[in-house]
């Protein structure tokens, strides 16, 4: 009898959790500036912010030496020209993590002479979608959180639960 309750103890644990993570949003997306390639000197980034999709609420992340390198957010001007004055912000921690919190476009450049040698990558920033489609926001980017969970699969967890708890209580 022991065996019986605790396993459907467990039972409504995991399908609680399942639940829980089926429920909550996991659509932002963490896009890493240069894929595994990072933030170095001598890259196309016009290449690699055209072959994403970002959506108000993602992150941009820049991976780089902190000793060598650093981020600027700037306006058009500051992209075109290399230039920081008036920056809007400006990290140097080796890995920062960006948040993406307006539909528009951002524009970054290295501040320390590196700009001149590709360190500018500008990020169009889409509204987020009206149904929010999971599948097609996290193609060729690295979701930040693990992939949503299909109610199919809930459904599949749920019933082998059931099979269990019943099965138990059989024996
Ligand atoms: C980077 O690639 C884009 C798209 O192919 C091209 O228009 C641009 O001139 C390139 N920039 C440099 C600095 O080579
Ligand atoms: C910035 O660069 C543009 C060309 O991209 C040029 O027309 C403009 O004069 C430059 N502005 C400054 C402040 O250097
Ligand atoms: C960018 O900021 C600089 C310095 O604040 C300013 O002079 C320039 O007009 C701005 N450019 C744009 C396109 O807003
Ligand atoms: C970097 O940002 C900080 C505020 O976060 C500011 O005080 C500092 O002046 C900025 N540095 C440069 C070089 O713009
Ligand atoms: C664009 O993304 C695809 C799919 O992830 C990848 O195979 C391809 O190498 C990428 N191209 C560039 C230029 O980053």
């Amino acid at each position: 009898m022991s065996t019986s309750s605790n396993s459907s103890l467990i039972c409504a644990l995991f399908v609680l959790i399942s639940a829980v993570a089926h429920l909550s949003p996991v659509t932002a997306t963490d896009h890493i500036v240069g894929a595994n390639r990072g933030w170095n000197a001598g890259i196309n980034y016009t290449l690699w912010s055209n072959n994403h999709t970002f959506y108000v609420g993602d992150l941009i992340s820049f991976r780089y030496q902190k000793t060598q390198y650093n981020v600027f957010e700037v306006n058009q001007t500051g992209y075109d020209n290399c230039t920081t004055e008036g920056a809007v912000g400006n990290w140097s921690s080796g890995k920062d993590f960006i948040p993406l919190n307006k539909a528009k476009r951002y524009y970054f450049i290295c501040g320390n002479g590196q700009c001149f040698n590709g360190m500018k990558v500008s990020v169009l920033v889409h509204p987020l979608p009206p149904p929010p489609s999971a599948a097609t926001a996290a193609e060729n980017s690295t979701p930040n959180a693990a992939s949503p969970l299909s109610l199919g699969w809930l459904l599949q967890s749920s019933v082998s639960c059931a099979f269990l708890w019943f099965g138990f209580s059989w024996i």
